[in-house]
This record gives C-alpha cells, structure tokens and sequence, in this order.
C-alpha cells in the first residue's frame, strides 16, 4: 500500500503533540485526517502545515468523547475520506497542576478522566474496527510518563489520568496479542513544545512529529513500547534511517 493511499486519524492532532505528527505525516505524503470540538483550532492546524500538504489534509469537527459524539465523527470521517488504514489516539491535555487531592473535587477528577481515559477508550472502540484485521494497519497511542510518578506538588490527578491510560494500553496490548493491526505505545516521560515554546529539557513536537511518523511508515513489530526521554531515545523508533 503505497503511502498515498494510506489515510491516518490522528485523535488530538489539533493540540500540541498531535501538530507535529500531522505536519511530519502530510510531509511524508501521506493523508492524515483530524477531529477536533474547535474550529479555530483545525484552521490553526491547516495554517502550521506546509502550504503544499493541504489537499492531504482533512478536518472534521466532531467530539470522541462521547459513544454519541465519536459515532457521528466517524459517519462524518467515513463520509470524506472512505476508510482509514492507521490511527494515532494522542488524546488529552499538556498539562495540568490544579492542586492536592484534598483541595479537588470529584467534577475535576471526573474532567481528567474524560480527557486522558475516557476519550481514549470510546475513540478506540469506534475506530479499533476499521484497522483491527489488517496486519498493514497500525493503531499508536501517545502516553505519558506521569502516569508512573508525581512530577511536582499538585500534579496528582495528572497522574491518575495518566495512569489510567497507561493501564489501558497495557489491557490492550495483552487481551489483543494476535491482533493483525500492529499496536504501538510512544511513551513521552518528558515536556513536549512547540517551536515557539521550547525549553531546555522539552523534546520539539516536530522531532517528536518524525519519528512518529517514521513508526507509521515503515511497521516495526507489533505491540511495542517506546520509552522517550530525550531526543536520543527517539532513534529506537527508527529501524531505518534512510526513510
Ligand atoms: N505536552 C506534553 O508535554 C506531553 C508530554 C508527555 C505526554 N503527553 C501526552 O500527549 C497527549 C497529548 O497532549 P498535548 O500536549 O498535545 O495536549 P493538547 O495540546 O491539549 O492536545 C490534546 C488534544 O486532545 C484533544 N481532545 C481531548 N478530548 C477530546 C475529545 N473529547 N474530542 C476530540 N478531541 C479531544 C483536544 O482536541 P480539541 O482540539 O477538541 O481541544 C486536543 O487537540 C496526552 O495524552 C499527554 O498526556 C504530552
């Protein structure tokens, strides 16, 4: 399947780790579709891409976090583009550092777990299905290293949430391990910028955008997952780098 009839749903590639995959995807030909609940932020996408990618690019206004919401998204995606080969679930928020347990309530406990597990779990229902038999597919979730520590005082839900995703990968990885489509986890246990954001110790989200993109095209084994922790580590993602 050449890379032009390959179409990919990145989840989340409106925000700011999903941007980079989607320009480093459009670079490399391929068509990449995204869902996002916020118009503005799909004509900020379509902007940030290069200029001569955009026919390749197709955006849908659509909510996954919902069984209601992702299926309408889906008619909406199957509509536009017919089918879809590969899906990047890069699903969530940046950051967040609302306080200890005992200062929270269960409302914002509740808006972490929609935004890092829930979204994640109802998109993968819905999207799974279109992939899951084709060992030419892949399914890639981005997760986050915070799931396994607190980073800094207040962070505490962040780790839940991230947690929980972590946990649901792991589910996955081990009540599906014949599955044909090829899932993979890029586990990110550092800050991820933009250009215009970088700070020292952050990895770019267009270095991050590439090798994401490299994962896709060329197909390591399946169930695979890449621990990230500097930009070295991104080269273990690269089998070969020539591509
Ligand atoms: N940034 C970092 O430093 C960092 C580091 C390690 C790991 N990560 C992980 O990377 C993932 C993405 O983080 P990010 O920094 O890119 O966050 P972000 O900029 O806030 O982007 C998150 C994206 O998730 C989308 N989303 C959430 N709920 C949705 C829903 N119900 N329907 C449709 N889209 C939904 C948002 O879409 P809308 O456009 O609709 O708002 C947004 O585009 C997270 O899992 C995070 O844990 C990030």
């Amino acid at each position: 399947m050449s890379k032009s009839d390959r179409v990919v749903l990145v989840l989340g590639g409106a925000g700011t780790v999903g941007s980079g995959i989607v320009k480093a995807l459009l670079d490399k030909g391929f068509k990449v579709a995204v869902i996002s609940r916020d118009s503005n932020r799909l004509e900020r996408l379509t902007s940030f891409i290069s200029a001569n990618t955009k026919d390749s690019l197709i955006t849908i206004v659509g909510d996954v976090g919902s069984e209601v919401g992702v299926e309408q998204a889906k008619q909406d995606l199957l509509k536009k583009v017919g089918k879809i080969t590969d899906v990047i679930s890069s699903l969530g928020f940046s950051w967040w550092q609302g306080g200890p347990p005992h200062t929270q309530t269960l409302k914002d406990l509740h808006w972490v777990m929609e935004s890092l597990l829930f979204s994640t779990f109802v998109s993968w229902k819905a999207f799974f299905p279109l992939v899951r038999d084709d060992s030419k597919c892949t399914y890639t979730f981005i997760t986050g290293g915070a799931g396994e520590k607190l980073l800094m005082h207040g962070t505490g839900f962040l780790t839940v949430g991230a947690a929980s995703a972590l946990a649901f990968c792991q589910v996955l990885r081990e009540e599906y391990p014949e599955s044909p489509c090829k899932l993979y986890q890029m586990k990110i246990d550092t800050g991820v910028a933009t250009t215009e954001r970088m700070t020292p110790g952050y990895l770019n989200h267009l270095d991050l955008g590439d090798a994401v993109a490299k994962l896709v095209e060329q197909q390591n084994a399946s169930h695979v997952v890449f621990t990230i922790r500097c930009p070295a580590d991104l080269k273990s993602v690269v089998l070969d780098e020539n591509i």
